[in-house]
Order: structure tokens, then sequence, then C-alpha cells
């Protein structure tokens, strides 16, 4: 298999975790026979940097032209005084938009290893694993007008979707719910938004579509409790663009740290993965940062661009083994746990590789026999 992946690393922690999971992935196409190249290209802030634009047409046309996007972080102090519009997240949001994809997958799961690093008791986060489907074109972070009028003191978003926006991330949920717990929970805030009263509405219809899917609405308000006071009671998890910004930040205490969670961005004209966890300009260049949730996006993009089932679960169960063996990163080794080692991003990355080079092997001698 061929593939042509574009490397936007980015700002902060971004190029050390994304060095981690691009290890991973050469390790697979090491194993595989397969043919994966990386072309490493700027995005955020070392874009604004070396170009003055976050999003240099030079990375974008690559982009474009590639099999997947892999993406580290953006972000950086140094540009906190800009308008949004000249922020390196800017560069994200314009990516984002250029590639098109509009369902944001995130996972949020418990793992048995990490029970006792929550900060949520073992008995509360047991046997959870939801899917966020985060809605990522529309919504107040595309929606216009938009201004900040210094001269009147006003600034105003808008929240806008079309039936059809709706519509197509719906269909996404009902999809992966179908070949999961088959339950969908829909998050919005209809008692107050018209835009959530057409949300619920166009929701509701296309769960006709699927009648071995339950679906259940819930107001964001009451969604953001319920999501750490029974987080098993929910499977595919439905929201709209800055509902799943908040609520999977808010999810990643179930897995026990932000580093942990991966994302994938389908949909579109080339999919995109990027760790849900920031650039964490404190923590960059320390050997602090947790390169799981970006190992974990490097299996994402096995799963669903290069339809490589086996490797992309064979990292994850990696990743399990390393965690059961008790390596944390710093982020992961709260709590008491006696068993717990200490370990740095790249010993971390070389832990999972070891580990998955084990299972690897053994899937060959069993095909072998
Ligand atoms: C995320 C991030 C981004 C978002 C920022 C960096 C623009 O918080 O991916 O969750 O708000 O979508
Ligand atoms: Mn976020």
């Amino acid at each position: 298999m061929r593939l042509k992946i574009a490397i936007l690393a980015g700002d902060g922690i971004g190029p050390e975790v994304t060095n981690e999971a691009v290890n991973i992935l050469k390790a697979v196409a090491e194993f595989g026979g397969h043919d994966f190249t990386f072309v490493p290209l700027l995005l955020g802030g070392v874009a604004i940097t070396a170009t003055g634009s976050p999003l240099p047409t030079a990375t974008l046309d690559a982009c474009l032209e590639s099999d997947a996007v892999l993406l580290g972080a953006v972000g950086d102090k140094k540009f906190d005084a800009l308008t949004p519009d000249k922020r390196p997240e800017s560069g994200l949001l314009q990516i984002r938009h250029a590639l098109g994809g509009f369902a944001n997958l995130r996972p949020s799961i418990a793992y048995p290893a990490l029970s006792a690093n929550s900060p949520l008791r073992p008995e509360v986060t047991e046997g959870a694993d939801i899917l966020f489907v985060r809605e990522l074109l529309g919504g107040l972070y595309f929606g216009s007008p938009r201004e900040w009028n210094k001269s009147t003191g006003e600034a105003w978003n808008t929240m806008r979707y079309t039936k059809s926006e709706v519509a197509r991330v719906a269909r996404v949920a009902f999809e992966l719910a179908s070949k999961r717990r088959r339950k969908v929970t829909s998050v919005d805030k209809a008692n107050v938004l018209e835009v959530s009263q057409l949300w619920r509405a166009t929701v509701t219809e296309v769960a006709k579509d699927y009648p071995a899917v339950t679906l259940e609405h819930q107001l964001v308000d009451s969604m953001a409790m319920h999501l750490m006071n029974i987080p098993r009671n929910f499977d595919v998890v439905l929201t709209e663009n800055l509902f799943g910004d908040i609520l999977s930040d808010e999810a990643s205490i179930i897995t026990g740290s932000l580093g942990m969670l991966p994302s994938a961005t389908i949909g579109g004209t080339v999919n995109l993965y990027e760790p849900v966890h920031g650039s964490a300009p404190d923590i960059a260049g320390t050997g602090k940062a947790n390169p799981l949730g970006a190992i974990l996006t490097a299996a994402m993009l096995l799963r669903h661009s290069a339809n490589l089932e086996e490797d992309a679960a064979a990292i994850e169960s990696a990743v399990r083994t390393v965690l059961a063996d008790g390596h944390r990163t710093a982020d992961i080794a709260r709590g008491n746990t006696a068993s717990q080692h200490l370990v740095s991003t790249t010993e971390m990355g070389k832990l999972v590789h070891q580990a998955l080079a084990q299972s690897i092997d053994q899937r060959q001698s069993m095909h072998a026999v």
C-alpha cells in the first residue's frame, strides 16, 4: 500500500508527539512492506514566523495532494495579542475548512490500567467507551457575521447551521453507532436556541433511517454533568462544533488526561488526523508530553485512510500493553500507584514501538502456520 502523508507538526509539543506517531507509522510500513512517504509542512505559529501566514499556500496545496494529513498542535503565546484571524489557530481552522472534513471523531475510553490515574473514581469510569462525533465546519467557529467593534464596544459571532450540514454529520454518527452499541446521544440547547431546535428536528428525522439505533437528546448543560456522573451510559455522542470542543476536553477526564485523546476528521476531500490536546507551551521541550494521543491518532489514520484495520488495532493494543506494564508520562502518573514507572515522550514512543513489533511478529508467525 502506498500512502503520502502530510505532516503538520505545528507548535509547542506538536513536533515532539508527532515525531513519535511518525515512528510508529514507519514501523507499520516496514513490517507490512508498505510504502509510506511523509511530507513535512508548516502550519500555525511556526508558519507565521517563517512566512507571515498561519497556513502558507504551499502547505495547503501539498495537503490537498496527499492521502492523509497528520497534525500535531498549533498555538503559541507569542501571538496572543493578535486578532483571531491572524493567530496560529486560524491556520488550523482554515486547513479544516479547506480539506472539507465535517465529522470529527473523538473517542474517549476508560483504560482499565489507568483507572487509578483518573480523578474520577474507578467505579465511575469503568466500562466507559464514548465516541464523540463533533461537527467541525459550522456553528460559531465559521458563522458570519462576526466582529469585535472596538469603537462601539460590541462583539458578536453567529451560530449558524443549515439542515443539510446537520443531516450529513448526523448520518455519520448513526452509521458509526450501528457498528457499536447502537445508541446516539444528540447534544443541543434546544430550550434556548433556534439553531438547536433545527439541530434536534433534523437529527430526529435522520434517525428514522436507522431504526436499530436508539436516539436520545440531551441539553448541553445537563450533558456536561451526566458525562462525569455515568459515562458508561453513552455510546456515540453527536454535537455541534463548540459543544463538542468543550465536552471532548471534559471527557478526557474519563480517560485520565487530554494527552491520551486522538481524533480523525472525515467526510471531506482529504481526512485530517490530530490529537485533541493543544500545543502545551509550558511543557514543550521538557520531554513531559504524552505522545499516546498522537500515536492513537496514527492508528485512526490507518483505519480511516488506509483500511489497515489490523494494524490500527495492533497499535491500540500496544498502547494498552504499555499502560498495563505501568509506564506513565507525567500527565497520567497521578495517584499513588506504586507500580507506575515515569517515562519521557521518546521513551513512551519506544515502548509502544516495542510492544507493536512483538504483536506484529506474533501475528505474522500465526499467519505463517
Ligand atoms: C481542538 C482545539 C481547536 C478547536 C483550537 C486550537 C482552534 O481546541 O481541536 O479542540 O477549538 O477546535
Ligand atoms: Mn478543543
